[in-house]
């Protein structure tokens, strides 16, 4: 619910269990009152307190008043050069050469249902579900106005952001940082939750207590990057699972990104989030706009798994399009650890063959299939199918796999080209490279400009004729290195700090071409693992390959990371070979499946190589997922131990709204002989009710969650659980 007090300019927006409220006080400043558990309202500025600071520059309207400062008033959206010397949120150059920004508050508008943003991501709300507030603030001296769109989902807690930042004046203004939103604090004893890692080993927790200045994390890599990701969270220092004050806050953006948490004097905190100042500078000619990305908020007074949950709802019901909206994705297998590029017509039919029968419904073809592609030395650009390896094409191939009873996928890296290929023998000036430099290759490959119209045309016209060719059911959206060299031909020297953010938006319009032209393929996106998984990319591609590391002892603590944000729906999990790959492990494949099964759920290896035992495992893996893919898939998730906390087991659990059934996970991590009982308490199930447990034993709930569940004693490495309660 949005509340407009239109007399005092206070605008309150209420959410099931929180408040959020702004003010535009006596100097038209947009002033940040307060954004925690729901309040009843009213004017709330009086927790806003004014004193006369030292080094605190007062605005020329205060007059004589010292009290008033920008530097110690909470902003709603913060300027520079003018007063305020915490972090900005928007940089504007002017004609005259100045960096500066003042902005004053100039109306507002409320919509029913939720604003949209043209050629970016963003959460979608009909005029039932959500409502927009628009606040217009303008900067007189640079005759630029300042658009701050609010969308209010109120079951769901969230508050989304954006800005569109117009120039209504007579010359060009050049934006030299425009965030997708500010946060004031009027405290500072909180935690920042950061989610960071590597290749193979994405999206660990990292929480520390604010400390004085700036602190964050970003990615200049042009893609949301393996190393951080762009979700933070504050909170109470004290905030576990089940309680403390959350803030979530999520940035719908795929580039280069920046976090920026500040702890200031006075005991004060700023967040501010968006693209990453690093190179960007976006010229504004008269009459022009820029948008910002996306921010979305989460408020969670009561801890960290509730915060999770309506995230996890959130990005389900309002930001994915999913093509199985209501039914169920197919279970995939995948040949890529299994054959990497050696593979043939033949031997796709062969894995087909022996996966249908398990109950497996998807045959993904990956890398290898183009141009010439033996290795990741060459090929791609050359988006034609390699008749020496596939004779007649995808028309010949696609039939022989669904005669078996299968639908088929492909894989494809749109935005990259080998030096070795076709492509880039017509076109070298299609790459990124600085005039002048060699650019660095990365995985020996280099990256297609998608800033420019004409590059992305041409590889989308041969991909939509691969894609046309015959009825594929799934697409793997791959991306394998970083950005460098970023430079582009197609743009004046004045103007390359456009690029990066054009080369997302490059991406985004082929995304939306690729949905709309194929509204029932299943996209998935992937960048070498879990290297773009953000929500920006989500709103394209419903589930996201979340790590190049299928160990499944490893994917607990990836898997546990991913989830303080994005639902188990989007996570990317397949069932591959033992000793992994990765780091050389074996574990069950019970173990491997139960992993699994909390992600889409799929295998990646050759099923011609499992025996008879696997195959039955197999089978009734698939029959499980399948039989309870809506508690899986769409559950309430609770996270039940701390993967990083080296216990003896992990789990976790799937609760249904109706609360009548709940699904637990466990992998035992850690072994030891003669080890003590352990009893895992349960969460979200209701007190009220008796659960049947895998159809034996029945147990009150309340006691369940108090008590906790008696859990075997494990022999053997790497055991697991799966317990499926009911209501009786
Ligand atoms: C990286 C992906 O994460 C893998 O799953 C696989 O598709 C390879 N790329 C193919 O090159």
């Amino acid at each position: 619910m949005i509340l407009l007090d239109k007399e005092n300019n206070v605008f309150t927006l209420h959410t099931q269990n929180t408040t959020y409220q702004m003010k535009a006080d006596q100097h038209s400043v947009l002033v940040h009152t307060y954004y925690g558990p729901r309040v009843a309202g009213g004017d709330l500025s009086y927790l806003v307190r004014y004193a006369d600071r030292a080094c605190a520059p007062n605005p020329s309207e205060a007059g004589l008043d010292r009290t008033y400062s920008l530097n110690t008033i909470p902003q709603e959206y913060s300027t520079c050069g003018v007063g305020d010397f915490r972090l900005p949120s928007i940089e504007l150059e002017l004609p005259c050469g100045s960096r500066s920004a003042d902005l004053r508050y100039a109306g507002c508008q409320l919509r029913r249902g939720k604003y949209a943003l043209e050629g970016l991501p963003a959460f979608r709300g009909s005029e039932e579900e959500a409502e927009t507030l628009v606040l217009l603030l303008e900067d007189a001296a640079a005759q630029v106005r300042v658009e701050l769109y609010y969308g209010v989902f109120e079951p769901l807690d969230l508050i989304t952001r954006a800005v569109r930042v117009v120039n209504f004046g007579e010359g060009p203004i050049r934006l030299r940082q425009c965030a997708s939103l500010c946060l004031d604090f009027l405290r500072s004893d909180l935690d920042l939750i950061t989610f960071n890692g590597c290749h193979l080993m994405e999206r660990s927790p990292d929480r520390a207590p604010l400390r004085s200045g700036v602190q964050g994390v970003d990615s200049i890599r042009g893609a949301s990057s393996h190393q951080h990701n762009p979700f933070v969270v504050l909170c109470d220092h004290d905030a576990k699972e089940d309680y403390g004050l959350c803030y979530g806050a999520l940035l719908l953006y795929s580039g280069n990104f920046q976090i920026s948490a500040e702890g200031s004097q006075y005991d004060n905190t700023r967040l501010v989030m968006g693209i990453n100042r690093y190179q960007f500078c976006w010229t504004l000619e008269p009459g022009q706009s820029f948008t910002a990305p996306e921010g979305a908020l989460v408020c969670s007074p009561s801890g960290l798994g509730q915060m999770s949950r309506q995230y996890h709802r959130a990005i389900r019901e309002h930001l994915i399009q999913d093509p199985y909206e209501g039914g169920r994705r197919p279970v995939l297998i995948n040949n890529w650890e299994a054959t990497y590029f050696d593979f043939d017509a033949d031997k796709l039919v062969d894995f087909a063959k022996a996966a249908a029968p398990l109950g497996v419904e998807l045959l993904v073809m990956d890398d290898g299939w183009f141009g010439k592609r033996d290795d990741d030395n060459s090929g791609l650009g050359d988006w034609t199918v390699n008749e020496r390896k596939l004779p007649g094409g995808l028309k010949a191939l696609v039939p022989r796999i669904q005669e078996l009873g299968m639908s088929f996928g492909i894989w494809i890296e749109p935005e990259m080209v080998s030096e070795d290929s076709q492509l880039y023998r017509e076109h070298p000036d299609w790459a990124f490279r600085v005039p002048s430099r060699t650019p660095a290759r990365g995985r020996n490959q280099l990256v297609l400009d998608f800033s420019r119209p004409e590059v992305r045309q041409h590889v989308y016209g041969q991909i939509k004729a691969v894609l046309s060719s015959a009825d594929i059911a799934y697409v793997k959206w791959d991306m394998n290195r970083s950005l460098s060299d970023v430079w582009s031909a197609a743009l004046p020297p004045n103007r390359q700090g456009e690029v990066y953010h054009r080369y997302v938006l490059g991406v985004y319009e082929m995304l939306d071409q690729l949905r709309r032209d194929f509204p029932h393929m299943l996209i998935e996106g992937c960048a070498g693992g879990g290297g773009r998984f953000d929500a920006g990319m989500l709103y394209y591609t419903p589930q996201i390959w979340c790590s190049d590391n299928t160990d499944a002892i490893d994917r607990l603590r990836i898997q546990y990371g991913t989830s303080f944000c994005y639902p188990v729906s989007a996570m990317g999990a397949h069932v591959s070979a033992v000793p992994n790959e990765a780091n050389g492990r074996t574990t069950p494949i019970e173990a491997r499946g139960t992993v699994a099964m909390s992600g889409t759920f799929g295998y990646e290896l050759d099923p011609n190589k499992t025996t008879q035992e696997e195959k039955e495992v197999i089978k009734q893996q698939v029959a499980f997922f399948k039989e309870h893919y809506h508690l899986i898939q769409r559950g309430g998730y609770y996270r039940l131990t701390d993967p990083f906390a080296n216990g003896p087991y992990t789990a976790w659990e799937q609760v249904s709204s109706d609360r009548r059934e709940a699904l637990i996970s466990l992998v035992a991590t850690s072994l030891q002989a003669a080890p003590p009982f352990q009893t895992l308490r349960l969460k979200g199930l209701d007190p009220q009710l008796t659960y049947q447990v895998n159809g034996g034993d029945s147990y009150p709930g309340d006691v369940l969650m108090n008590a906790g569940y008696p859990l075997p004693l494990f022999h053997g490495d790497y055991q697991s659980l799966q317990l499926y309660l009911s209501a009786i």
